[in-house]
């Protein structure tokens, strides 16, 4: 894995501590429990008897103090001028005198820019207050853990009593609502969740749904981060062998004997699944068309006629045609569109069913809206300016893609479909008035 931080925020006793230790050890990364090194500092002010209400004071000792920290076994030791208070600074007085030093800014200024230090120098987990919105900005996944004050006080005063400590249930709620109010309320850095950190509220959690969530979390956020980075091989489609076949009668066709000169191929570089349509004029259209969209092996209906035949039969299967019957609505074929879409592939159709002597799309097949209204998927159109002709150039434009999935939020039925039939016409008016066929321009 490569580098990488969480910052866990939030009040005292939301479980910050324990759920980044966890983490910490699974993920095998330092933890910083950053509340520490404000600890120490405030067991320094008290030992020396400073008071954080004097500024002065504070940012003096600031300049001189010196806070460190090493993990031994995973395990962070805290260090105070060299000495190791890690077992010192777990009493309730220790709690509120690191949140009264947490208040000055000399002390933050102090304290954030040690704990930048040491998340530059390897991936870790730290969990604080401030984190997500001061320490690391740019965290790859900032979580800000809650609970409510009377849960939380619950729990610290279970970890008190399981440590053999005196403690009263009131004076730890009393403690858990002082310090909430003073660290969210600080002028400097407050106790707040950053704008693009995930809240949990852990009233209701166990520790190990808590745990789970998190890390479900990172996974998500790291592999968000390397997608945004390598974009996807593009991969291309193993073709069956007839399908090969066709491809290379192709580019033999139309680079040499119907000759087409070919527009906006970057959008028939398109992610699949989506339906290839197109003007049909000439009996090669669906190759034409075809063949540029060279990822993908194009699933396309053919009318049953076509297979009556054995050897067509067994060449139409190999290049995994859908056969429709054109009398009458097919709703298997209608089944198996949709299932070759929702398999990811490409499907391509002629939405007027039949061959046109103009480059109109007036008169569409209903069934086309409704496997484009139930597949839901983009329409990729292409549009060809004329009937193929021997050595003389046709263009052929792949326009962009669009979808019909406003209209196909509203249900599939036959005012929708004829709404879904109006916009390709419409789409291919604007091609034909674009690119200048007069003749399919309706008058
Ligand atoms: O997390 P812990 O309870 O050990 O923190 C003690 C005090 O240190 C908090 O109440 C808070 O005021 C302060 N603190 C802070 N910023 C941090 C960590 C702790 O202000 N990043």
């Amino acid at each position: 894995m490569k580098h990488f931080t969480i910052a866990i925020d939030g009040p005292g006793g939301a479980g910050k501590s324990t759920v980044a230790d966890h983490l910490a050890k699974q993920l095998g990364v330092p933890h910083l429990d950053t509340g520490a090194m404000y600890r120490a500092f405030g067991f320094q002010a008290l030992e020396e008897g400073l008071t954080a209400r004097d500024a002065q004071q504070m940012a003096e000792l600031a300049g001189r103090v010196r806070i460190g920290v090493r993990f031994e076994g995973g395990k962070q030791r805290t260090l105070l001028n060299d000495r190791d208070v890690t077992d010192l600074i777990r009493t309730p007085e220790i709690s509120m005198a690191a949140s009264d030093c947490g208040t000055v800014g000399e002390v933050r200024r102090l304290m954030v820019a040690m704990q930048q230090k040491i998340a530059s120098e390897h991936s870790m987990i730290l969990d604080g207050r401030d984190i997500g919105t001061r320490v690391l900005p740019n965290a790859t996944l900032k979580v800000f853990l809650t609970a409510s004050p009377q849960v939380r006080a619950k729990r610290r005063y279970d970890e008190m009593i399981a440590k053999g400590q005196a403690a009263d249930y009131d004076a730890v709620l009393a403690d858990v609502i002082v310090r909430d109010r003073q660290d969210s309320t600080r002028e400097i850095d407050p106790l707040a969740p950053a704008e693009d950190a995930v809240t949990l509220d852990t009233s209701d959690m166990t520790q190990t749904q808590v745990e789970e969530a998190v890390l479900g979390l990172l996974y998500r956020k790291l592999a968000d981060a390397e997608a945004r980075e390598k974009p996807p091989v593009k991969k291309r489609e193993r073709f069956t062998f007839f399908y090969r076949v066709a491809m290379v009668f192709s580019a033999f066709m139309f680079r040499c004997v119907l000759p087409v000169r070919y527009h906006g191929l970057e959008n028939a570089d398109m992610d699949a699944p989506y339906i290839l349509i197109g003007n049909h004029q000439h009996m090669l259209d669906p190759f034409l068309i075809g063949w540029k969209c060279k990822r993908y092996q194009i699933r396309y209906l053919g009318k049953r006629e076509l297979i009556r035949n054995p050897l067509m039969r067994a060449i139409h299967k190999n290049l995994l045609m859908i056969p429709v019957e054109r009398h009458g609505a097919d709703i298997g074929a209608v089944r198996a569109c949709l299932k070759t879409l929702k398999e990811g592939h490409v499907l391509s159709i002629f939405p007027e069913g039949t061959r046109y002597k103009t480059t109109m799309m007036e008169e569409l097949e209903s069934g086309v809206g409704m496997i484009a209204l139930l597949g839901n998927v983009p329409l990729l159109p292409a549009y060809v300016t004329a009937k193929l002709k021997l050595f003389k150039p046709v263009d052929c434009y792949y326009g962009e893609p669009f979808t019909v999935s406003d209209i196909a939020k509203e249900g599939a039925n036959r005012e929708n479909c004829d709404e879904v039939l109006a916009r390709i016409t419409a789409q291919y008016r604007a091609m034909a008035l674009a690119y200048g066929s007069e003749k399919a321009v309706a008058k």
